[in-house]
C-alpha cells in the first residue's frame, strides 16, 4: 500500500463517538510513551499527523485517522502511565475494552511494547482481550534503536519466552531508523486484503 493521503477524522471516547465509515480499520495500542503516535506518523510518512510527547500519556482520546480512502489507523490512548489521575486510569479500561468489543470494521491491532522493558499486567491483559474477542493482534517491540543488535536479541528472546510465542512472530520497529516499517505495513495490508475477500 503507497499511503497518498492521511488525514485526522476525530477523537472520541464512547461508540456513539465513532465515525461511521465501513473501511477496514487497525488500531495501534500500547503503554504511555511506547511510541504509538510515532510509529503512525512513521508509517504515513509524515512528521506531525499524530502529536506525539516527551510527556506520557498526552494522547488519552480514542483517535481515527483516515488513510487513502482504504483504511483507518486508530490511535488507542495510552495505559499504565502512573501520573494520570485514578478517575482517568478507571475510563481507560471501559474506554478501550469497549471500543475493541464493539468495532466490526477493526480488522487488527498492532500492540507495542519497548524492546527494554518485560511485558507486565498491561500487556497480558491486552493480549488477553484479543484473544477474547478475537481480534488478531501484532506484537512490535519499539524503540529497537535504543539496543545494540546482541541485546535486541536477547530481550526478543526474554519477551518471546514470557508471551510463550515464538521469536518470529515479533517486529523489530524503530521510528528513528524505520527498522521494521515495511514488516508493519506488510502486515496491515494482509489485514486490510482479508476484509476485501469476506
Ligand atoms: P502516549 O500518546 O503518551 O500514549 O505516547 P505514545 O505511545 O504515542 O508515544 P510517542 O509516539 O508520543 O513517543 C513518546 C516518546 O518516545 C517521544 O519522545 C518520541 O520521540 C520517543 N520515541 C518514539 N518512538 C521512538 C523510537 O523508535 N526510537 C526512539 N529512540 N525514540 C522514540
Ligand atoms: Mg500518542
Amino acid at each position: 500500500m503507497i499511503i497518498k493521503s492521511a488525514e485526522f477524522i476525530k477523537s472520541a471516547t464512547a461508540p456513539d463517538q465513532y465515525p461511521e465509515t465501513a473501511l477496514p480499520e487497525i488500531a495501534f495500542a500500547g503503554r504511555s510513551n511506547v511510541g504509538k503516535s510515532s510509529l503512525i506518523n512513521c508509517l504515513v510518512n509524515r512528521k506531525n499527523l499524530v502529536k506525539t510527547s516527551s510527556t506520557p500519556g498526552k494522547t488519552r482520546l480514542i483517535n481515527f485517522f483516515r488513510i487513502n480512502d482504504e483504511a483507518m489507523f486508530v490511535d488507542l490512548p495510552g495505559y499504565g502511565y502512573a501520573k494520570v489521575s485514578k478517575q482517568e486510569k478507571k475510563k481507560w479500561g471501559p474506554m478501550v475494552e469497549t471500543y475493541l468489543a464493539d468495532r466490526p470494521s477493526l480488522m487488527g491491532v498492532m500492540l507495542l511494547m519497548d524492546i527494554r522493558r518485560q511485558p507486565r499486567e498491561d500487556e497480558f491483559l491486552m493480549a488477553q482481550w484479543l484473544s477474547h474477542y478475537e481480534i488478531p493482534g501484532t506484537i512490535i517491540l519499539t524503540k529497537a534503536d535504543k539496543l545494540k543488535k546482541q541485546a535486541r536479541q536477547k530481550q526478543l528472546s526474554v519477551i518471546a519466552r514470557d508471551f510463550d510465542l515464538p521469536a518470529n512472530s515479533f517486529i523489530l520497529f524503530s521510528s528513528k531508523t524505520g527498522m521494521g516499517r515495511e514488516d508493519v505495513m506488510g502486515v496491515i495490508e494482509h489485514l486490510i486484503m482479508q476484509e476485501n475477500d469476506d
